[in-house]
């Protein structure tokens, strides 16, 4: 299509008066209702216990029921000795995490964070715009590691890590990365698990969050971090994350942390000052719904029958608009709940301003990137799975019509 032609295809897509959201990586109103047993998964009194008969009203079981303790380690392929199970958002755990490290040491013999004059975490790019945020709220200084389809730029962050001891953090979503949908090869974790960083207290936070959300029926494998780690006497470095919020509720579902025994046992004597316990409750009704890694993989089915053809709209739309168009390319991931969209230099924010017009909200261009800066300003992050199928099918169309004008416009 020539301009003319996109710009009448524009307004045409004006003149509808949308009102369409593709800029968070949410679950549906028909995936959250998949699991309506979790609400009465609990009704009287008597099913109040867990099974070593703790009552789930009352205060304690800081470190969370043994049900869910044993269900997050299958998940993740750790013990449950490893796990401590939070409230309902592992962002708040990684936040949780990162704000203890600043005020008490990560390590034996090492100061707090905050003591030194400046910090720096490494930031895989593109990545989740929460990482970047926590750092940028405790004024953490990011330094952006380029990211390949093997994860990231394992020269430059072993080389960093070695050399500058006030290095501190990387962050990491080995499986279907936010938002580039990559996972880490087998080589890239055995290099994270043998990493040798100056800083004794350089910590990986090994963000899982998309672990068990496959696309395909052949979904990526990744590695096991604590037994990789464990071969190079590494397993302190690791802080591991997941949660069920795009399992069962984002609102209501439930996090853990994993890492070390002896890091567990750290973060719980700091944690006991914190709270005396989360919502057992609800780490019960979980619990009855899912009994072992196959239930949990039942409902995984049930989300990615739901999600697959909203992945495969956008591919779609994007295959036939920029058919011939130099510099567009797409990933198509095995999994997780991200495609990202790379347009020629220069014309990504242009067209998230011509969608917005158009009544399209999608993530802002460079919220992928430490203090929102895409150098090149040509990545997007489409999050397909929220709207109706329908809708997103309208809105790939738009978005692709919007990034053909930009890059007309960019050309001219
Ligand atoms: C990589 C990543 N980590 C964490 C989260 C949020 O997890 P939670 O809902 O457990 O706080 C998200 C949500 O989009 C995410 O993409």
């Amino acid at each position: 299509m020539n301009k003319s032609e996109l710009i009448k295809e524009y307004e045409g897509f004006r003149s509808l008066g949308l009102k369409l959201d593709m800029s968070r990586g949410k679950p549906s109103a028909e995936q959250v209702s998949t699991v309506e047993k979790l609400l009465t998964a609990v009704t009287s009194n008597a099913q109040c216990f867990s099974e070593t008969g703790s009552d789930c009203r009352n205060y304690g079981g800081l470190d969370g029921i043994n049900e869910m303790k044993r269900l997050f380690g299958e998940l993740l392929g750790v013990g449950p000795e490893q796990i401590i199970v939070g409230g309902n958002s592992s962002l708040n755990l990684m936040y949780d995490t990162v704000a203890r490290s600043m005020l008490h040491p990560v390590e034996d013999g090492c100061k707090p964070w905050s003591k030194y004059d400046r910090i720096s975490f490494l930031c895989p790019v593109p990545g989740y715009d929460r990482h970047f945020a926590i750092c940028e709220y405790f004024d953490i200084n990011m330094i952006n590691i380029p990211i390949n389809d093997q994860g990231p730029d394992m020269d430059m962050i072993e080389s960093l890590v070695a050399s500058d001891e006030t290095i501190k953090g990387v962050w990491c979503v080995p499986k279907y990365a936010n938002p580039t949908g990559i996972s880490y090869s087998d080589n890239t974790v055995r290099r994270f698990a043998r990493l040798r960083p100056k800083a004794k207290d350089f910590r990986v936070f090994w963000d899982n969050a998309y672990v068990l959300h496959d696309l395909t029926d052949t979904p990526d494998e990744v590695l096991e971090i604590f037994s990789e780690a464990k071969k190079y006497g590494n397993e302190d470095m690791f802080f591991e994350f997941m949660s069920t919020s795009k399992i069962t509720y984002p609102g209501s579902g439930i996090s853990c942390i994993a890492s070390s025994e002896r890091n567990i046992k750290r973060i719980l004597e700091a944690l006991k000052i914190q709270t005396i316990g989360h919502d057992k409750m609800n780490q019960l009704r979980h619990s009855k719904i899912f009994h072992c890694y196959e239930d949990v993989a039942k409902q995984m089915r049930v989300h990615m029958n739901i999600i697959r053809p909203k992945f495969q709209a956008v591919y779609d739309a994007f295959a036939a608009a920029f058919e011939g168009i130099e510099g567009v390319s797409w990933t198509k991931p095995n999994g997780g709940y991200f495609i990202t969209l790379t347009l020629p230099n220069g014309t990504a924010k242009r067209t998230v301003e011509l969608c917005r017009e158009a009544g399209l909200v999608i993530t802002p261009a460079g919220a992928m990137f430490p203090y929102g800066i895409d150098p090149d300003d040509s990545k997007l992050r489409i999050a397909p799975t929220y709207p109706l199928l329908d809708e997103v099918k309208i809105a790939a169309k738009l978005l692709a019509c919007c990034a053909n004008i930009a890059i007309c416009e960019k050309q001219a």
